[in-house]
């Protein structure tokens, strides 16, 4: 799909009017629409989002990015498009809501450009928006006809505390249909003023199995408590149901036998958690090098289990980093470098067997993807806070590999969007 000419020239002409402005239409769009229609921030879109900010700046970025690629010629960003409808998939977003959005951000459109708001603009930007909003209806509109519609009801089976700031629950929806490792579902919880908020949580445990299982980090310090990982941690217990979605995500564990770069740091290790267990549990012997970098060992969630699939699969090594390392009488029992570990995995078929894998001995420090040995020709999905994924990105690219092999996914809004 093609912008008409006329169209092509006006919004070439009036991206970099657009592109400055974009923020304050981006915040006019998002307070009107509210006001007039407050379900939508209280029960479907993010409220923490949109009182940090970060919810508006991913929309006005990847409006921008679309539009100039449509008028630079620079291809359609597809993984892009491929982040916004699978979030918007797993939150329900529906075909008629799009005309709602338009309604109310060439509202804003309007105000914030006064008198260059002219009919010929409004009619170019109108065609853009109809051009991304109908890429991503027909998207999500596969991804509804391919997965369960509809919020589940996922029952708790189980609740471990995995590290002091996060509990694992596992779920049981009424069909743990299939999914691919790396996935997430999304959550919606009643909060106690009556809001109904929704979060995704990457299911960290491999798919083929008659349960589910999300990994729950408590966000606290450094602003008021998160509502929804905070209810989950205060008031969820094996026997409650949960209210869930079908799972979507486009980090998925990349297909076929090439070696893989696993790289996570803190509660990024969730999905993948998934992909390794996938690998164990099908014999993989696929070269896999897994880097994890946490604050301490003990604050790491699913430490020994990160292990142990390691240690299940023949191809892998495994990278530590921890800034402290005080006090954690597990990094003094830390095999030699190169030295391989045995455990017991896993194995494909449901059985238990041993199994052997690299375990390089914890460094302190932040992770440093310069320093390790990496296979030629390596995919890597990395998923962390933004800092940690700029900076292994970074590193990657700078040995060589190819930034379009390079996946990764933002435990927020993605702000990485409009640059990509
Ligand atoms: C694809 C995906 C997968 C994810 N997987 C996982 C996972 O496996 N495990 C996991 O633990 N999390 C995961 N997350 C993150 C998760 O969805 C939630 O974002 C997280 O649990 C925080 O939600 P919350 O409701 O507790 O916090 P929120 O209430 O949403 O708060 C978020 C932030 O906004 C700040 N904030 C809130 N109000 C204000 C205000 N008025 N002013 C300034 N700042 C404010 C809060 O202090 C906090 O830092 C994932 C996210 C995505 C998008
Ligand atoms: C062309 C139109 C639209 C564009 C360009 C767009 C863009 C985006 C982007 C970039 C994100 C963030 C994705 C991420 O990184 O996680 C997002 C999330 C979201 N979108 Fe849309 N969107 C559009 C239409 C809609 C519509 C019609 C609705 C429904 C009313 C909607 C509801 C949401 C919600 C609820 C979120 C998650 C918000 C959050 O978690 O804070 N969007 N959208």
């Amino acid at each position: 799909m093609v912008l008409s000419p006329e169209a092509t020239a006006t919004v070439r002409a009036t991206l970099p009017v657009i592109g400055a402005a974009i923020d304050d239409i981006a915040a006019r769009f998002y307070d009107t629409m509210f006001a007039d229609n407050p379900e939508l921030l209280r029960n479907l879109f993010n409220r923490g989002n949109q009182a940090n900010g970060e919810q508006r700046a991913a929309l006005a970025g990847s409006i921008a990015a679309y539009a100039s690629s449509l008028v630079n010629g620079a291809g359609v960003p597809h993984a892009m498009l491929a982040r916004i409808a699978n979030k918007h998939a797993s939150l329900g977003v529906t075909s008629d809501q799009y005309t709602v959005v338009q309604r109310y951000l060439f509202g804003a459109i309007a105000h914030v450009l006064g008198d260059a708001a002219t009919p010929d603009v409004v009619r170019a930007w109108d065609e853009v928006y109809w051009l991304m909003a109908g890429t991503l209806i027909a998207m999500e509109a596969v991804m509804y006809s391919e997965s369960e519609q509809g919020w589940l009801p996922a029952t708790v089976v189980d609740r471990r505390q995995e590290a002091p700031d996060t509990v694992s629950f596992t779920l049981r929806p009424p069909s743990p249909g299939a999914f691919r490792p790396g996935q997430y579902i999304s959550v919606a919880v009643p909060l106690a003023d009556g809001a109904r908020q929704i979060r995704q949580y990457s299911l960290s445990s491999a798919p083929g199995r008659d349960h589910w299982r999300i990994t729950v980090k408590r966000v606290s310090g450094g602003g008021p408590d998160g509502e929804v990982s905070s209810m989950l941690h205060a008031s969820v217990r094996p026997g409650d149901v949960l209210s869930v979605s079908a799972p979507f995500g486009d980090l998925v564990l990349p297909p076929g036998d090439g070696p893989l770069l696993l790289a996570s740091a803190g509660i990024g290790v969730t999905p993948i958690l998934s992909m390794l267990g996938h690998l164990a549990a099908t014999g993989s012997t696929r070269r896999v090098v897994v880097v994890h970098a946490d604050r301490a060992p003990a604050h790491h969630a699913h430490r020994e289990e990160l292990h142990d699939l390691v240690a299940a699969l023949p191809g892998a090594t495994l990278h530590r980093w921890y800034e402290d390392t005080d006090g954690c009488s597990c990094a003094c029992a830390e095999p030699a470098l190169g030295e391989r570990v045995e455990a017991a995995v896993p194995a494909a078929g449901g059985s238990t067997g041993r199994a052997s894998a690299q375990v390089v001995p914890v460094r302190v420090g932040r992770a440093d993807l310069s320093e390790i040995e990496l296979p030629e020709g390596l995919t890597a999905c990395l998923c962390g806070p933004v800092p940690f994924m700029r900076e292994a990105r970074a590193q990657l690219i700078a040995r060589g590999v190819p930034a379009s092999d390079i996946h990764y996914e933002v435990f927020g809004p993605d702000l990485w969007l409009g640059r990509d």
